[in-house]
């Protein structure tokens, strides 16, 4: 199972907010994490200026981006096919130019112009607000590239221009990069140093998300837990800040209780916490306001203490698990889900069925299972044989799948005959008939349309489930609705 925000959504290039005067067209698409994907609304925004609408059209585009994702060999090989089509498009339209944003444009730098001739332009994922320039390069006849990491790059000052966008729920990043080097992880190489977004600006961005009709945002970093905002710059520099910084600074916990209280009927999510710098102040405050979504996707990568350790994930399994009995009880109608790998450097038996038992303890509601991937530059590559062969890799994720789709298919069951609260986002992908939305808990659930709409909040009973998606027939609109119910009902009459 590949980590996206919406298997369906990747590759995809949707248009909503365009500039009658801008003529030029911008084909651009994201793979890998919701960060990228929140960035490249970053970069439509930017090229807006510049003259630049978007298309869905890759055959009408003058400029093709694709931002791209270094996590596993395997997103990589993904990208690489996609510039071979780009290279078919671009033999009938020679006028088109390519661009490569992204981790691995970071990853590879001038690597990439030299490998795959059909490229222009290469840039980082700190340096997009440089793209007007690099394009004046490339319309010079040069190839361009820029993949400087910033220290204070956090792109607070730039409104995204909102792609794919169902209207109703939006991406809204709160720090960049990553200080934990995992060993097995390129993205503290690709992304740069841990820095966080001044509170501030996010409160706007949410401001205007919520005056536009969004319903539902999701707080994006690679750590949110470990956001800290004293006035900008590194997390690492927080100890030389001044007294009166360390006094006012804002951390995670106190952020999310600022957006709750900043607009009480948006709903709230965020995404990803790392068990290491999750704090009992976050559950609490998840609790204390009923906007916060009740879910909390809390990757374990595995349940060994010693391959944790080799890892470089910085808690034990018993600390894993106390946090888990922590939000239990403080959370109790809390869904958790994991990241797993599966076949890291020298993970014996032993170790695979200690992921396996740490899976029946939590019993997760869903979760992101990977084979173990080398990545060139990590510590595990550079110091550790990646010695568990393929098969062995696979025959593990199997395993660990298997037994994620039980634990799934037993938590999806459990909300059999209950009233839950669903926001509609979208038509189902099955059903022309039926809405598909999401509750709290992050659980999707799908029912017959009849006069609801997009973005409505309504009480779903639930009567039915697949394994993984609940099916029921709305009963109302939910109490939380913020839609005025007397006039929707009036114009439908
Ligand atoms: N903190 C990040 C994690 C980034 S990577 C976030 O916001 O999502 C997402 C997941 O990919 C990780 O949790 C891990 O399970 C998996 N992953 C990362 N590097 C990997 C590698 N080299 N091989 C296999 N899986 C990997
Ligand atoms: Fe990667 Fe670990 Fe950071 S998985 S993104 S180094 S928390």
């Amino acid at each position: 199972m590949e980590k996206t925000i919406d298997e369906s959504k990747q590759g995809q290039s949707l248009v909503l907010e365009q500039k009658e005067e801008n003529t030029k067209k911008l084909f651009i698409e994201s793979y890998g994490c919701a960060m990228n994907f929140s960035d490249s609304e970053i970069v439509a925004s930017i090229l807006s200026e510049e003259g630049f609408n978007t298309t869905q059209k890759l055959e009408d585009a003058d400029l093709v981006l694709v931002n791209t994702c270094s996590i596993r060999d395997k997103a990589e090989q993904t990208v690489r096919k996609r510039l071979e089509k780009y290279n078919a498009v671009k033999r009938v339209n020679p006028k088109m130019k390519v661009g490569v944003l992204g981790c691995m444009a970071e990853r590879l730098k001038s690597k990439f112009l030299e490998e795959e001739k059909i490229v222009d332009l290469v840039v980082g994922p700190d340096a997009y607000k440089d793209l007007p320039n690099l394009l004046a390069e490339v319309d010079e006849g040069r190839d361009a590239i820029n993949v400087i990491l910033s220290k204070e790059e956090t792109y607070g000052d730039i409104a995204p221009v909102r792609l794919n966008s169902n209207g109703v729920t939006a991406l809204v990043s709160i720090t960049r990069g990553c200080d934990n080097m995992c060993t097995f992880c390129v993205v503290p190489f690709t992304r740069g140093r841990e820095r966080s977004r001044d509170p501030q600006s996010i409160i706007e961005e949410i401001n205007d998300l919520w005056n536009k009709g969004y319903k539902e945002i999701t707080l994006l970093g690679q750590n949110v837990d470990s956001y800290l905002w004293y006035g900008g710059g590194l997390k690492k520099d927080f100890a030389k800040a001044s007294d009166m910084q360390k006094a006012t600074a804002v951390n995670f916990a106190q952020l999310l209780e600022l957006c709750a209280k900043a607009q009480p009927n948006m709903r709230i999510r965020f995404s990803t916490s790392n068990p290491q710098d999750f704090t009992l102040d976050v559950i609490e405050t998840m609790a204390k306001y009923d906007n916060i979504c009740k879910h909390i996707h809390l990757p374990v990568q595995s349940g060994s203490n010693r391959i944790l350790k080799e890892m470089n994930r910085l808690h034990t399994r018993e600390e894993y698990f106390e946090l888990i009995d922590n939000i239990k009880r403080i959370l109790p109608n809390c869904t958790i889900s994991q990241d797993l790998i599966a076949g890291f450097p020298t993970e014996t038996e032993e170790d695979h069925q200690d992921t396996i038992s740490l899976m029946n303890y939590v019993k997760y509601h869903f979760g992101y299972m990977f084979t173990y991937s080398e990545r060139p530059g990590t510590l595990a590559e550079r110091k550790l044989e990646d010695d568990v062969p393929e098969a062995v890799k696979k025959r593990r994720l199997a395993e660990i799948v298997a037994l994620q789709v039980e634990h799934s298919a037993m938590r999806t069951k459990e909300y059999l005959n209950t009233e839950v609260e669903v926001l509609i986002e979208r038509e189902s992908k099955k059903s022309n008939q039926e809405w598909s939305g999401r509750t709290s808990q992050n659980i999707v659930a799908v029912f017959p349309k009849e006069d609801y709409n997009v973005g409505d909040l309504v009480t779903v009973k639930i009567n039915d489930c697949t394994g993984a998606t609940l099916i029921g027939k709305a009963i109302g609109h939910s109490k939380n609705d913020t839609k005025d119910v007397t006039s929707s009902s009036a114009e439908r009459s």
